[in-house]
Formats: structure tokens, sequence, C-alpha cells
């Protein structure tokens, strides 16, 4: 599988299984039918409640630890230094793991100097306790402030889809070799309804999301989708066997844009 390189000791796969709203015993199952199919690269949060079950499925899979990518996220409220410290102890212990391959910050918080936060996750790096360093739900201007500290920022895990391109925040990243991981890539099943992706699909014998899918690895964007249907998981990791011809890439940036759809009351987007 393609791989977007995040520094010197990691790379990224393209693709890889999003757990939202999979909680314990609920994730068993699909993460299984995942690795099956043969996805290697999981996306879990400390908010997610899955740590656990999915430490025991890669452990039980009999897969070599580095053959796997494992990104976890801390939450908002545990930013400062000695937070973020035990968060990770705690996660690691949760997965059975010696070391997270991606972390990240899930959410800005404004009240917690962000350079308090890369300094400690940069030690947890030098530790050998996590790979590389990441954000999510930074915009351009949260980004410039993290970039002050002169901390390497690896990836930047936003909400982005057909109807939500973040084109300006994709070109800024790419301007700062900060690699972006597309969240929600197929709009919560929403973007799947779209005329264009639906005619496309119809062009290609594809599904809407392998459509969806083949755009964001061509733009070398990479795409996190949730499944608990085992032909939705299979049909998304079956993406990666097409590319989409330029003008129909084209197409698919001329979709209409709508508001995001994860906006939460902390969130820190209008500023
Ligand atoms: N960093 C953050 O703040 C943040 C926020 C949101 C999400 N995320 C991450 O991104 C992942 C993905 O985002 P998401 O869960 O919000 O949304 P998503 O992956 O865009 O959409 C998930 C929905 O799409 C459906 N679906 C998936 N593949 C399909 C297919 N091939 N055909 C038809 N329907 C399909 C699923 O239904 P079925 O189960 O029926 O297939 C599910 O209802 C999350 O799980 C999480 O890991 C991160």
């Amino acid at each position: 599988m393609k791989r977007i390189y995040l520094n010197e000791q990691a790379s990224i796969p393209i693709l890889g299984f999003g757990t939202w709203q999979l909680a314990g015993e609920a994730a068993r199952k699909p993460l299984e039918v995942a690795l099956s199919v043969g996805y290697r690269h999981f996306d879990t949060a400390a908010a997610y409640d899955n740590h656990e079950v999915l430490g025991e499925v890669l452990k039980r899979s009999g897969l070599k630890r580095e053959e796997l990518f494992v990104t976890s996220k801390i939450w908002r409220d545990d930013l400062k230094a000695r937070d973020v410290v035990a968060a990770c102890e705690e996660a690691l212990e949760e997965l059975q793991m010696p070391y997270i391959d991606l972390y990240l910050i899930h959410w800005p918080n404004r009240e917690i100097p962000i350079g308090e936060t890369l300094e400690a996750m940069g030690k947890l790096k030098e530790d050998g306790l996590i790979k590389a360093i990441g954000v999510s739900n930074f915009t351009i201007r949260h980004l410039e402030e993290a970039m002050k500290t002169g901390i390497e920022i690896s990836n930047n895990q936003v909400e982005l889809h057909p109807s939500f391109n973040q084109n300006e925040l994709e070109s800024y990243c790419d301007r700062h070799h900060i690699s972006l991981t597309a969240y929600s890539p197929v709009g919560q099943g929403q973007d799947l309804k779209l005329p264009k992706v639906q005619t496309l699909a119809k062009k290609y014998s594809r599904s809407e999301s392998e459509i969806i899918l083949a755009w964001l690895r061509q733009k070398n964007i990479i795409a996190i989708p949730r499944s608990k249907d085992p032909d939705h998981i299979l049909e998304n990791f079956k993406s990666l066997d097409f590319d989409l011809e330029t003008a129909d890439l084209q197409l698919m940036e001329d979709i209409p844009q709508e508001r995001r759809m994860i906006n939460p009351s902390f969130a820190e987007f209008a500023e």
C-alpha cells in the first residue's frame, strides 16, 4: 500500500480503518474483518473507548508490531505536560504496545499553551513511546502557532470529504510538509449521494465510496473510513486498486462546498 512520509522514523499507510463510535466490544468484529481484508493502519483515540479491544485484536493477529500502524489521540483536557505523559502511558498499557506510531492532539484547547503540550510530546518521541507527533482539528491559525515551537508536526487530521474539501488547508499543509488525514472521508455516508460521485461510480463500475477514497489517495491525502459492515469494509479497501482519470479528479474538485459536519461546542474553528 502507498505510504506517506511522516518523519525520519515513520511513514503512514494511505488508507486506514476508523474506529469512532465502535466502542468496546462493538469494535471487535469490524476490526477482525478489517485486518483480514488487509488494513494495517488503525485510527483510535482515548475518547473512543476501544484501545483495549484494538490491542487485543492486533495481538491475536500474530502480525509483528512493525507491520501495523496505530494512530491515537490525547483528549483536549489532558494537554498539560504531566497529563500528556500520563495519557500516553495509559494508552500504551490499554493497547498493550511499546509505542504508538502517530500521536495526535485530538482538539486544540486555547486554555493550555500549545508549546507545553508539544514539548511533552517531543519528550515522548525522544523516549521512543511515539514515532510521530500530529494534531487534529487544527486550522491554519493553530498550525502557525504550533510551528513556532519548532517541534515537527507530521500530520493534521481533519474533516475532509468531497463536499468539504479543505483546499486552502491542504495547500498550506503541503507547503509546510504536514501530511493530511481525512476524517469522515465519505461524509459519514452523506457524500455517497452526491450526483457527481454517483456518475463517476457508474462510469468506473465502482461504488461511490471507492470513488471518493481513490480521489483522496490520488491527492496524497490519508483516509480513515469507518464501517461495521463487512461488505463496506472490503469495498473501501478495494478503492486501492484503481485510479480516476485526471479530468475526473477535477470533476471531484468542482463539487459544491457545504458546511462542516463536525463542529462541537468546544471547537475553535471560528477564531
Ligand atoms: N479527529 C477527529 O476529531 C475525528 C472526528 C471524526 C472522525 N474521526 C476518525 O475518522 C473516522 C471516519 O470518520 P466517521 O466515522 O466520522 O465517518 P465516515 O467514515 O465518513 O463514515 C462512516 C459512515 O459511512 C458508512 N460507510 C462507510 N463505508 C461505506 C461504504 N463503502 N458504503 C456505504 N456506507 C459506508 C458507515 O456505515 P456502515 O457501518 O453501515 O458501513 C458509517 O455510517 C472515524 O471513525 C475516526 O476514526 C476523527
